[in-house]
């Protein structure tokens, strides 16, 4: 999936998901203020990193699909500042659907911080339960059913 210049693939292998992990770190932890352990939370290894990538193939925006019998979790959701608001974010959405049910899903579960919900509304998603705070950040869970 393309979003004007910006490709949406499973990272590439260990350098992709490295520069993953490090744009993660600095929207999470230097730009949210996130605790770097709560971002590295011990399961990267089992995840399915999708990545947006530039025509330099540089890493430019990712997240995280963690599959739980068919309930998956999609996660950590970054851009990188520069390159916000050109559709990035939707077009990974775009990508989680099918990536989801190739690993089994029939549902992708996330957690939205809550300024961004209009992003996942558009997606599909329809919010579920209140407004709770995690990492300090207020958040809800929001569900799309894709198989
Ligand atoms: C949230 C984030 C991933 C969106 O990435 P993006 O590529 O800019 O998103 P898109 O261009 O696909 O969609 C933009 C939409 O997201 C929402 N959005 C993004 N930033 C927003 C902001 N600062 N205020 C309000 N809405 C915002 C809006 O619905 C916006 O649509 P609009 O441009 O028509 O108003 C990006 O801003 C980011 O990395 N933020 C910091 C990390 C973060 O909060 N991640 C978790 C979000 S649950």
């Amino acid at each position: 999936m393309t979003a004007g210049l910006v490709t949406v693939r499973p990272a590439g292998g260990p350098g992709e998901i490295a520069a993953a992990l490090e744009l993660r770190r600095a929207v999470f932890v230097e730009e949210q203020g996130v605790e770097i352990a709560e971002d590295l939370d011990g399961r990267d290894d089992e995840a399915l990193h999708l990545v947006a990538v530039d025509d330099d193939q540089t890493v430019i925006g990712t997240c995280r699909l963690l599959a739980d019998g068919q309930r998956i979790k999609l996660g950590r959701m970054a851009v990188a500042p520069g390159a916000r608001r050109r559709g990035i974010a939707a077009a990974l959405l775009g990508a989680a659907d099918a990536h989801a049910v190739a690993l089994g899903g029939r549902r992708i579960v996330l957690a939205a911080q809550t300024y961004a919900t209009g992003l996942y509304e558009r997606a599909g998603y329809a919010p579920r339960g209140d407004v709770f705070l995690d990492a300090g950040i207020e958040h809800r869970w929001m569900e799309k059913r894709v198989a």
